[in-house]
């Protein structure tokens, strides 16, 4: 039988090889040079954003445009067109100037594109993510027996964890779902922690009321006392406390709660006991720093978000537990089309996703470029950013609500520069910086978070010119 010819492939989405060479090298040299627009120009975006729906418009997608044409004009726009994490006055939220092997990670993983589901599609990146999950899992001191999976943010790895513990609550959690604890359940954290817990209380169907926020301290830490009183006030009430969480580096105040304490609870408690560690878990490649999070190691599963202080490119959450077996119970499925079924290794059959990207590439190439000490230089680094700032402020009259020994100032300006909202409005309307408001312990704050490897000397002269400028 004659063969029938097929058309080409098109060619707009695959290219030939000497096509591919030549727009990826103009590629790497147009985004080194926006790159470095970025880092010495203002932190907000500029766009005019009418214009810019206006321009959306016009893309009706009915004629194709040249490749580089796109591309120039998605690096202009994004140039323009967000709060700039890769600026060095950045003082913001989690979020980092991606580090530069992290970034090349990305690029091998969009060429490879790898499916994670199963162990037998992708064994080289399936194997990788587990020895580095084994190695980090080592580093906070969870044992051997520790697993885990790379997960797209710490949302979704806190919500496994809340999965864990209520499948570790009851055995019939898995096949009624709340049903089988017969009354409502809970699960406890301080009040600052991070509020996704509450669309992570609906998603999982125990319901946002079953969040139970304690209080703090006076200092932004967990008050341990508070804690105990909540759950026994619960179990008086009939209702089936679940789990506990520790925040090791708050949102808000880069706080670390009583981890020892916590833990000691949740055992004499009976509960699961998670460190939500999303942004100071980092302080684990520091051997100066990791003290602070003794008891880590008492966690029954534990979340780092590496693409928050160590800086990989979005999102690359770490998910660990010591009660592995409990993943496979969550989220075991069972279907012919799949090229493999371990129950024990493929990371479908243990996590939320099912199709997944390969994550853990990012962190392994920065931690193999940098080493635990490149690492940890990078998180101190970031330390002594904070310190020196909240030398700098104080000289000024300044107050520091916080007491954090790592990367986050809560500042209160002094009462000649007015009210915190309106100074922050100012800071990050002159682009010069970024800072946030927010409340620490009920008061306003002008919350301030080195997030960028790069920042400079000068870099924090400026924001601390721009934070002093009378209104
Ligand atoms: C302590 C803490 N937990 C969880 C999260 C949520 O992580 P993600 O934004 O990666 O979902 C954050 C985000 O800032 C956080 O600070």
């Amino acid at each position: 039988m004659k063969r029938e010819s097929l058309p080409d492939p098109v060619p707009a989405l695959f290219p030939d090889a000497a096509q591919r060479v030549q727009v990826a090298h103009w590629l790497i040299e147009a985004l080194q040079a926006a790159l470095a627009r970025v880092q010495a120009g203002p932190v907000t975006p500029t766009i005019d954003l009418q214009q810019f729906r206006a321009e959306l418009e016009a893309f009706d997608f009915k004629s194709p445009r040249p490749l580089e044409e796109t591309l120039r004009w998605a690096i202009e726009r994004m140039e323009h067109g967000i709060v700039q994490m890769a600026n060095p006055r950045y003082f913001g939220l989690f979020n980092p100037g991606a580090n530069f092997p992290a970034q090349c990670a990305d690029q091998i993983v969009a060429s490879f594109n790898p499916q994670l589901a199963s162990s037998a599609s992708s064994p080289v990146p399936v194997a990788l993510e587990n020895h580095l999950i084994r190695v980090i899992a080592g580093r906070a001191g969870l044992g051997a027996d520790a697993t885990g999976h790379f997960a797209t943010g710490g949302s979704e790895a806190n919500y496994t964890a809340l999965l864990c513990a209520l499948t570790a609550a009851h055995a019939d959690f898995s096949r009624d779902g709340v049903r089988a604890f017969g009354a409502p359940v809970a699960f406890y954290t301080s009040r600052d922690c991070h509020i996704a817990w509450l669309k992570i209380a609906h998603q999982a169907g125990v319901g946002r009321a079953a969040l139970h926020l304690v209080d703090t301290d006076g200092q932004g830490r967990m008050d341990c006392n508070a804690l105990s009183r909540a759950i026994a006030a619960d179990r008086a009430a009939g209702i089936v406390p679940v789990m506990a969480v520790a925040t090791a580096g708050t949102t808000g105040g880069g706080m670390i709660d009583p981890l020892l304490a916590c833990a000691d609870i949740a055992q004499r408690e009976g509960l699961w006991f998670h460190v939500d560690a999303a942004w100071g878990g980092a302080a684990l490649a520091s051997e100066r720093l990791r003290g602070l999070l003794a008891g880590i190691e008492r966690a029954d599963s534990l979340i780092i978000d590496a693409h928050k202080w160590l800086a990989t490119t979005m999102g690359c959450a770490i998910f660990i537990t010591r009660k592995g077996h409990l993943l496979s119970e969550a989220f075991h499925a069972s279907t012919s089309f799949m090229p493999s079924s371990l129950s024990n290794l493929d990371p479908y059959l243990n996590s939320v996703q099912w199709s997944r990207r390969f994550l853990g590439l990012r962190l392994f190439i920065a931690l193999a470029a940098a080493g635990w000490e490149g690492l940890g230089a990078h998180v101190e680094r970031a330390v002594e950013v904070v310190h020196q700032i909240k030398a700098r402020l104080v000289e000024r009259g300044w107050a520091i609500a916080n007491d954090s020994g790592l990367a986050v100032l809560d500042a209160i300006p002094p009462p000649s520069l007015g009210d915190v909202r309106a100074l922050v409005r100012r800071v990050v309307a002159s682009g010069r910086a970024w800072v946030a408001p927010t409340l620490f312990e009920g008061r306003d704050v002008v919350r301030i978070c080195a997030t960028n490897g790069e920042t400079s000397a000068s870099d924090i002269d400026a924001l601390i010119a721009v934070l002093n400028e009378p209104g």
